[in-house]
C-alpha cells in the first residue's frame, strides 16, 4: 500500500491512473507525471534530463497490506511483524456483523448525538459486556488522542471476545 500523496508537490495520487513503464505497472500521478511501481519505487519522472537517473529520494514509502474481515488492515510500522488478530466470531453464524459505517436512525437533538459519540467514558456503563469493563472504567478517560488509541486496543483484547462469546450473538 502506498500513501496517497505524491512524493513530488504532494497531489492525491488515487486521482492518477494506472500505467505501463517497461514491462512494470505503476501508478502515474495527475498533476506532473511522476510514476510509482507497486513497491513505491519511482519509476518514471518525464521531466528528468536525458542521462540522469531518479533519485531514491523520489521514491514513496510502501506499507504492508492485508484484506480480512472485510477490511484492509496497513500495517504503519515498515519493521513490525505484528499481524492481524484472529477474530473466529468473523465465521460464526450465531454473530451479527455490522459494517464500520452501518448506523440507524435516532430519534435525538444533533447535540447529544455529538456528545455521545465524542464520551468514550460511557462505554463500560452502557455497553458493558459489548464496548466496556465497568472494572477500567477508569481506562476510558482519554488523556491524549494517542493515549485513547492506545487504551482502546487494550480494551479489546481484554474483553470483547469474553463477552461477545458469553451473550451470543451482536
Ligand atoms: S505532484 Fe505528482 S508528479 Fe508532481
Amino acid at each position: 500500500m502506498l500513501p496517497d500523496t505524491c512524493r513530488h508537490f504532494q497531489a492525491q495520487l488515487s486521482l492518477g491512473t494506472i500505467v505501463r513503464v517497461c514491462a512494470e505497472a505503476g501508478l502515474q500521478c495527475p498533476y506532473h507525471g511522476w510514476t510509482f511501481g507497486s513497491s513505491g519505487r519511482c519509476l518514471r519522472i518525464p521531466q528528468l534530463t536525458e542521462g540522469r537517473s531518479i533519485p531514491a529520494s523520489a521514491n514513496l514509502p510502501s506499507y504492508r497490506a492485508l484484506e480480512r474481515y472485510g477490511l484492509v488492515w496497513v500495517n504503519l510500522e515498515q519493521t513490525s511483524s505484528n499481524g492481524i488478530p484472529d477474530f473466529p466470531e468473523f465465521d460464526d453464524p450465531s454473530f451479527r456483523k455490522l459494517r464500520l459505517t452501518e448506523s440507524e436512525p435516532m430519534r435525538t437533538s444533533s447535540t447529544r448525538m455529538v456528545m455521545a459519540t465524542l464520551d468514550d467514558t460511557h462505554f463500560p456503563w452502557v455497553h458493558e459486556g459489548i464496548l466496556g469493563d465497568r472494572t477500567i472504567s477508569q481506562d476510558f478517560i482519554p488523556k491524549k488522542g494517542i493515549e485513547a488509541s492506545r487504551i482502546l486496543c487494550r480494551f479489546y483484547r481484554a474483553t470483547t471476545l469474553p463477552s461477545m462469546q458469553r451473550h451470543g450473538s451482536y
